[in-house]
């Protein structure tokens, strides 16, 4: 199936960073609305676009120890979380700035299950999945390389944070679920542990 590419991310954000980050904090409720594919565009360009390219090597919007990048990001989408998108799993292709549809089926009640029923991950529209192969980090530092990993995946859990924050969106940072069983609903290759989960929604009216 052909890649979805996604709209360029807008550099432009409705308000400062220093407002997002004041402003910031973990909404666990979300409108019943799709997320448009800009929206997507944006939030997956703050988790790990490629934002330039220093020394023939191809950096990305959150740092990484030695550049190694052990970091894949998924979307998982609900059923009617997307006009554009069929409910299901993508993988976020940040050369492209593109959208890799890895599963067909919606896997929504699944990872809601995994994720401990959390009302949050079953009222999302979408859930942002940060997964990792920590030997791409491990093999550069052997000491230190699990905790980089789980370094960086704090670091684009705040990008995606601070960016719904400029665009009205609600998040919530998710640690909380069973590994295996996340790995199981989203059909992750082995080398691809599920770190993070960033379920995505708009705000409703009420807090507004
Ligand atoms: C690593 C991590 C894991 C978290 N896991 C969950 C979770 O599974 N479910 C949840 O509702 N909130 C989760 N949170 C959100 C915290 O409860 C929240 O950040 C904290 O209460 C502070 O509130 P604030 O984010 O609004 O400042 C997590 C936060 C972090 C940093």
């Amino acid at each position: 199936m052909a890649p979805i590419e996604l709209p360029d991310p807008d550099m432009d954000g409705s308000i400062s960073v220093e407002r997002a980050i004041a402003t910031r904090e973990s909404r666990r409720s979300f409108a019943r609305t799709p997320i448009e594919l800009e929206a997507v565009s944006q939030l997956l360009w703050a988790a790990q676009g490629q934002t330039h390219v220093r020394d023939g090597v191809e950096l990305r919007a959150a740092p990484s120890a030695g550049a190694t990048y052990p970091l894949t990001v998924f979307l998982e989408v609900a059923p009617n979380g997307s006009e554009e998108l069929e409910p299901g799993v993508y993988r976020y292709d940040q050369q492209r700035h593109a959208l890799e549809r890895e599963l067909e089926t919606a896997v929504h009640d699944d990872l809601t299950t995994a994720s401990h029923d959390q009302v949050v991950i079953a009222d999302a529209p979408m859930t942002i999945v940060v997964t990792a192969d920590d030997d791409r980090t491990k093999r550069q530092y052997p000491d230190h390389g699990e905790r980089y990993v789980h370094m960086e995946a704090g670091h684009v859990a705040e990008n995606v944070h601070l960016v719904c924050e400029s665009r009205g969106l609600n998040t919530c940072p998710v640690g909380a679920f069973t590994d295996t069983a996340v790995a199981a609903a989203l059909s992750l290759p082995t080398r691809l542990a599920a770190l993070y989960l960033l379920p995505v929604g708009h705000r409703p009216a009420e807090q507004e």
